[in-house]
């Protein structure tokens, strides 16, 4: 069958970075002449955009590339790509494994994709995982939503977590200049959205790979200069930015979030653990105690902010006693959310060849320990809302209630109310919380 436009399919793993690489892609794709199609099926290019952080998240990829990897057998022309942390992490190696696929693209290398692709037309078959600088983008990114974008502003991590793949699939720390940076988010203000998160995952650490020094030897480029330089582009109501790392992150920026009337009160802050000897074996760099003064110094400032984390169960290691550490963290900050995780051995990380690793069933059942805790404090949180008067920025319709729309508070949480989408997308509503849940809201307009 000929098209007028050949169509393309990306499915994405992973976290808001790889989110905001995949629709930088589609952008580019579309520039090519591409068309989106939701079914996978029907399309000529599919794009698998990888993530690695733990081993059931890389073996998702496989599954969903053996049946595409059947189908080009019978259609030579569909194209077929990996890119992401797996192609990353296994570069030549997915080629023998899976020898249908045409291109296998690290992230540093996302908007390359057009010239890869060129490659590929001329009959090659591409991996593209060499480390480079990455250039900007001038394709305009095909965003999920019209509302919120994501706005990537240091790629890479120069941390080195025993656990941790991050560093090596997407390289050393690369921060954009703060006038690029503005530039993107002036153009998604005459777009208009609303909110942006800006992007990092150790955003703390934006701009010390800039040039420039202040006179006390502060780099002249930190997150918090970035978020006063960027407050005002018109338009936008709303900041937030992730991930914050505990190791770094100062008053200042505090003060610079109750300064700043977009920037919303939220901060993820992760903290892996609430034991200082396997935080000493993670090579986090702080203790709980200080974790517990940076949530303490927050809370001084603005009482009322969200917070929210990561934590790690049954690290290599782990005694009951200290995994109770970690609950005894959970129970006494009251995380809005958290996401917990079982420790997965990753290849490549240092955690991963210890002998001291955790079974599977005592892992497992610390996970649901801690969770069955995350959803308690989690309520509570959310009790504090019944009653309240909440600013909601409204994204979409309620996908199980058409007469709903949803948006979030200013701290995150995710709400419900009656409502028009056509009418409200987009809008600030006030809205009076009438119901709780552990992690969303009802109100009434
Ligand atoms: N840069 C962020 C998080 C990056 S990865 C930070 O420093 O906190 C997102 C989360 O995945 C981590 O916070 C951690 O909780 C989890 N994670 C990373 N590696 C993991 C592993 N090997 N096993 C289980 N969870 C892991
Ligand atoms: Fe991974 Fe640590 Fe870097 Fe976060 S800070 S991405 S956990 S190495
Ligand atoms: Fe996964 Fe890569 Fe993000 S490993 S969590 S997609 S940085």
């Amino acid at each position: 069958m000929t098209r007028s436009h050949p169509l393309y399919h990306i499915t994405t793993f992973g976290c808001q970075m790889n989110k905001a690489d995949s629709e930088r892609m589609a952008g580019i794709l579309e520039d090519m002449g591409y068309a989106w199609s939701e079914d996978p099926n029907e399309a000529d290019l599919i794009l698998y955009n990888t993530c690695t952080i733990r081993d059931n998240a890389e073996q998702k990829v496989y599954s969903y590339l053996g049946r595409q990897a059947k189908r080009k057998q019978e259609n030579p022309d569909l194209t077929l790509i990996v890119a992401g942390c797996v192609a990353q992490q296994e570069g030549e190696k997915l080629l023998r494994r899976v020898p249908e696929l045409d291109l296998v693209m690290g992230p540093q290398h996302a908007n390359r994709l057009q010239d890869l692709l060129q490659e590929v037309y001329n009959g090659a078959q591409v991996v593209a995982t060499e480390p480079v600088h990455i250039m900007e983008d001038i394709t305009k990114p095909r965003r999920d939503s019209s509302i919120t974008a994501w706005v990537n502003v240091i790629y890479g991590c120069n941390e080195r977590c025993t656990y941790c793949v991050v560093p090596g699939v997407r390289g050393v720390e690369q921060s954009r200049t703060p006038e690029a940076i503005r530039a993107e988010i002036e153009s998604l203000g005459q777009q208009g959205y609303k909110e942006i998160t800006l992007l990092g995952q150790n955003i703390d650490a934006y701009g010390r790979d800039l040039p420039g020094v202040t006179e006390t030897g502060r780099h002249l480029h930190t997150l918090t200069d970035l978020l006063y330089y960027v407050a005002d582009v018109p338009g936008i109501e709303r900041i937030r930015f992730a991930t914050s790392h505990p190791r770094y992150f100062t008053e200042r920026l505090i003060k610079a979030c109750l300064e700043i009337p977009q920037v919303c009160e939220h901060f993820h802050i992760p903290f892996q653990s609430g034991d200082n000897e396997l935080l000493k074996a993670m090579k986090r760099g702080y203790t709980h105690e200080r974790y517990r003064q940076i949530i303490d110094k927050v809370r001084e400032y603005m009482p009322d902010a969200s917070i929210s984390a990561d934590a790690i169960v049954g690290f290599p290691g782990e005694t009951e006693a200290q995994f109770e550490n970690t609950l005894k963290l959970v129970d006494d900050i009251g995380f809005d959310s958290l996401n917990t995780a079982a420790y997965s051995p990753r290849p490549g990380t240092p955690a991963a060849l210890w002998d001291n690793q955790i079974s599977e069933f005592e892992k497992n059942d610390r996970l649901q320990r801690l969770n069955h805790l995350v959803s308690i404090k989690a309520a509570e949180r959310s009790g504090r809302y019944l009653g309240r008067y909440e600013e909601i920025l409204v994204e979409e319709q309620n996908p199980k209630n058409p007469g709903q729309v949803m948006g979030r508070t200013r701290g995150n949480r995710l709400t419900f109310f009656d409502g028009d989408i056509n009418e409200l997308r987009g809008q600030l509503v006030k809205v009076k919380i009438s119901e709780v849940r552990p992690f969303s809201l009802t109100g009434i307009k």
